[in-house]
């Protein structure tokens, strides 16, 4: 079975750690919601820029738990939101679209990991290039170490 690892990946070093633990692969979302190709409103790409406020989880939004930036609308709902997905969701869906329409960074979802403030406003290609780089320089730094410990043994051993 191939298990596909996600969740808080950002970084080409946090993609050589799952790969290292044995994942098929790495999926990775936020780290691409600066992409110029991606559908992020300018409000939101605001927020993560400006690294405005921490992340919580919530069910306020939609019904449904996720994790998004911390806002007016998260902090005012979040304690008593039930869970009713997609109720909640068709409710607040107008609320949300205007308050984005508007740029009111306080009134709607803004979806984000843990690890957006390490997002990169760069092209989707070659951001999954770089990614690539860094985790194939980090696995082999890695293996060096390994290496290195090999000879110090064997140099012992000798
Ligand atoms: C654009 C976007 C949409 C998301 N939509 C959902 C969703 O519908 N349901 C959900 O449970 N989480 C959703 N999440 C948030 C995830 O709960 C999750 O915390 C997060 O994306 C972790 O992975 P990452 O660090 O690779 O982004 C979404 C995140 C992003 C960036």
């Amino acid at each position: 079975m191939a298990l596909i690892a996600t969740g808080g990946l950002i970084t080409g070093h946090g993609i050589a750690a799952v790969l290292a633990a044995g994942a098929a692969a790495a999926q990775l979302g936020t780290a691409f919601l600066l992409c110029p190709e991606a559908g992020t409103s300018q409000a939101h790409r605001e927020m993560i820029r400006r690294n405005a406020a921490p992340t919580a989880l919530t069910r306020a939004f939609t019904g449904r738990t996720a994790r998004g930036i911390s806002n007016r609308f998260l902090r005012e709902h979040t304690p008593h939101a039930p869970s009713a997905y997609p109720e909640i969701h068709h409710l607040t869906a107008p609320l949300r679209s205007a308050a984005r329409a508007q740029g009111d960074a306080d009134g709607f979802h803004m979806w984000a990991g843990q690890a957006y403030p390490l997002a990169q406003p760069t092209p989707a290609a070659e951001l999954v290039l770089n990614l690539a780089a860094d985790a194939r320089d980090a696995l082999q730094t890695a293996a060096e170490r390994i290496t290195t410990g090999d000879h110090h043994q064997q140099s012992r051993w000798r």
